[in-house]
């Protein structure tokens, strides 16, 4: 082990931290991290977690959803820049014009938002859960926000909702084309197809399984095919590769980079244990507001 994971793993242990990262972040960092996994899965650690320090290895708002959760916690990031553009795309003054327009209308939030647009939401939901949850709401008229193609895939599959979109989109998950995914295919014609939901749907037409990070790696774990072209961000074909070392993994495009998860590096993770600051600051009352909609998907996704 190198020297700075050596002076990483030390440090958590003194200063009684735990260290969280999701899969899209780079290899070395998912081999220190106590827990690595999709967002559904950190939220829950981070509301269960003992240590006093959450040192969170992903996006801002994955940091924020665990200080929103352990609120009592010190919640730091490696790299407080990273930020997810998607989160970005939708405000809280659209959910309230939205809500004016709307009887009978549950809003939706995907965990990938702000505290600020969590705050005046209904319910929150990730890649994982969104179809049960969703499915199981009394309201008819649905507002998903923000990411518009998560959206639509659910909406296909809860043909008795009136689902409203926001246009909200990864731009990582952008760049998987149809065009992209059809080379790949003639490349390897024998693969499955695995995909993350926040492709676009004619890219998602192509799929031979579609899910979250965990998802796709318990998929293609499980599955007897032996080749697979993953679509979604390629910090997954860690965890991928370190499962299946007999399966062999394409990725259909090699831009698809969030770079932001990618500033994440591990001088950095060493250093935010070393001088461990006040971590993620929110007002009370937008912590209150926002740990509805997140509690409630963790009650409704059980
Ligand atoms: P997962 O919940 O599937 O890990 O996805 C998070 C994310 O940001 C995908 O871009
Ligand atoms: Fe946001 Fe896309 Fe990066 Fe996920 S991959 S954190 S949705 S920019």
């Amino acid at each position: 082990m190198s020297d700075l994971k050596e002076k990483i793993k030390k440090l958590k242990k003194e200063k009684n931290a735990v260290i969280l990262a999701h899969y899209y972040t780079d290899d070395e960092i998912q081999e220190v991290a106590d827990y690595v996994g999709d967002s559904y899965y950190l939220a829950k650690i981070a509301a269960q977690t003992d240590a006093e320090v959450i040192v969170f290895c992903g996006v801002f708002f994955m940091g924020e959803s665990a200080k929103i959760l352990s609120p009592e916690k010190t919640v730091i990031m490696p790299d407080i820049n990273a930020d997810c553009p998607m989160a970005r795309m939708i405000t809280p003054q659209k959910i309230i014009n939205m809500r004016k327009m709307h009887d009978d209308l549950a809003v939706v939030c995907y965990i990938n938002s702000t505290a600020d647009v969590k705050a005046c939401c209904d319910v929150c939901v990730t890649s994982s859960n969104a179809l049960r949850i969703v499915k199981n709401l009394k309201e008819k008229n649905i507002y998903f926000v923000p990411d518009e193609n998560l959206g639509r895939y659910i909406a296909k599959q809860i043909p008795e909702k009136h689902f409203i979109y926001n246009n909200g989109y990864c731009p990582t998950h952008k760049k998987i084309t149809a065009k992209i995914i059809d080379n790949a295919k003639s490349e390897h014609p024998s693969a499955k197809v695995l995909m993350h939901p926040e492709c676009t749907p004619d890219a998602l037409e192509r799929a031979d399984y579609i899910g979250s990070t965990s998802g796709i790696i318990e998929y293609a774990t499980k599955s007897s095919d032996k080749e697979f072209i993953i679509c979604t961000e390629l910090g997954v074909m860690y965890e991928l590769k370190k499962k299946n070392p007999d399966k062999i993994f394409y990725p259909a495009s090699e831009n698809a980079i969030c770079p932001n998860m990618k500033l994440i590096t591990l001088q950095k993770l060493a250093s935010s244990l070393e001088n461990i600051n006040e971590g993620i600051k929110l007002e009370e009352k937008t912590m209150e507001e926002a740990r509805r909609p997140l509690n409630k998907m963790l009650e409704l996704a059980k």
